[in-house]
């Protein structure tokens, strides 16, 4: 039994849920308790490994005269001194709490406990939308589907080291460049919508992180301006595209169901702009994604990663509507790129509609997919 000092206090819980008319309480505790157990199982025995490993290995200062040219992050920086060299290739750091870094580490400044994290396929979320903690949603709910920049801020530490670029060419109200601003990088936003640029300033003053240049336009009338590219760039190379595409004419819908209790049934397209993404035909949106990234790829540097977000649409009679597949298919067959995998997010703070009932099944889809491509050389 878990005890009831845990910072979990079940019996509130077992009354929460009670009065909520969960039928079998106490096999809902138990299985609570079981994952608590099994959690704290797993800590201790990786904690056992992980002192007997710094035991066995040898201190910093007896293989490095200096950490000058290792380009250390800052958290291994601080606590050098307890630091220990582990493993036969000697680039192996091993701290007191199990904790470990991978010297020549070329993509992140992760800890190796926090890559592994990043790498599970499915992950839930529940980000709240009020208070400091919702990082200014008051300002950013201007838009229809801005993404937490929490989230975006834990997908760039993965994919970048400190101070390199990010870019959001679809930056909407920025939860991309507030994520970068989080997570001491750079970057750089264009988007088709002043309001939105403007409300990402105002988020980012509210939070306090730095206030990226941005530029207002199109795309790919952007990108095909070489000058306008060179100076947005300023010479340096992008290490991470985040992406969040509008796309296939969704928000151009009229609403259905339950999304009429929130937007009205009118359609509520991101612009009315016939350039904008959300309004293309479907062929057309993923001709156009693709040329986007053809644009983009010679201004990455090498292995540099191009990360999306994407949600497919409800199948119907004609179409599996596949779209995070129809992607992945399109994209790959750029040269320079590799498709390396997906990870699925799910929302756990989105409302669930009753669409089907009670006629035909109907999913809430509560998941979007992050689809991850890497630039060759
Ligand atoms: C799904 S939203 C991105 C939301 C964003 N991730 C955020 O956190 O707010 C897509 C954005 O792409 C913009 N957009 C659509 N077509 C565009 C184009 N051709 N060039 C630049 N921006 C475009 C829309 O105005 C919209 O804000």
């Amino acid at each position: 039994m878990v005890s009831k000092k845990s910072f979990l206090d079940l019996e509130k819980i077992k009354t929460e849920l009670l009065k909520y008319g969960v039928k079998d309480v106490n096999s809902e505790i138990g299985k609570i308790e079981k994952q608590i157990k099994s959690a704290l199982n797993s800590c201790k025995e990786k904690n056992k490994i992980a002192r007997k490993q710094y035991k066995n290995a040898i201190p910093f200062s007896e293989i490095y005269d200096s950490i000058d040219k290792l380009n250390l992050p800052d958290w291994v920086q601080k606590k050098i001194n307890s630091a220990r060299i582990f493993g036969k290739s000697k680039q192996m750091i091993i701290f007191p709490d199990g904790e470990k870094y991978q010297i020549n580490n070329p993509l992140n400044n992760l800890s190796g406990g926090d890559w592994l994290n990043f790498t599970t396929s499915v992950f839930s979320t529940f980000y709240t939308t009020k208070g400091k903690d919702s990082y200014a949603h008051k300002i950013r709910k201007i838009h229809p589907s801005p993404k937490p920049p929490q989230l975006m801020r834990e997908i760039i530490e993965f994919f970048t080291k400190e101070n390199e670029i990010i870019f959001d060419y679809f930056m909407g109200v920025g939860g991309s460049l507030l994520g970068a601003g989080l997570s001491k990088r750079k970057a750089i936003g264009i988007d088709l919508n002043e309001k939105f640029i403007k409300a990402y300033k105002n988020a980012a003053k509210e939070i306090g992180v730095d206030i990226f240049p941005t530029k207002c336009g199109d795309c790919l009338e952007i990108f095909n301006n070489e000058k306008e590219m060179k100076s947005l760039l300023n010479n340096e190379k992008i290490s991470l595209v985040l992406l969040d595409p509008p796309y296939a004419n969704m928000m151009n819908k009229e609403k259905t169901g339950g999304d009429i209790a929130i937007y009205g049934n009118n359609a509520t397209p991101f612009t009315n702009d016939e350039r904008d993404f959300g309004n293309l035909k479907q062929t057309v949106f993923f001709d156009s994604l693709k040329q986007s990234v053809e644009f983009v790829l010679p201004y990455m540097k090498k292995h540099g990663y191009i990360v999306l977000f994407i949600k497919d649409l409800q199948p119907n009679k004609k179409e599996l509507n596949l779209l995070h597949a129809d992607i992945i298919k399109k994209l790959n067959e750029i040269p320079n790129l590799n498709y390396k995998g997906l990870r699925i997010w799910a929302d756990r703070s989105a409302k669930l509609f009753p669409y089907g009932y009670p006629f035909s099944f109907v999913a809430n889809q509560i998941h979007q997919y992050i689809l991850v491509f890497r630039k060759k050389k």
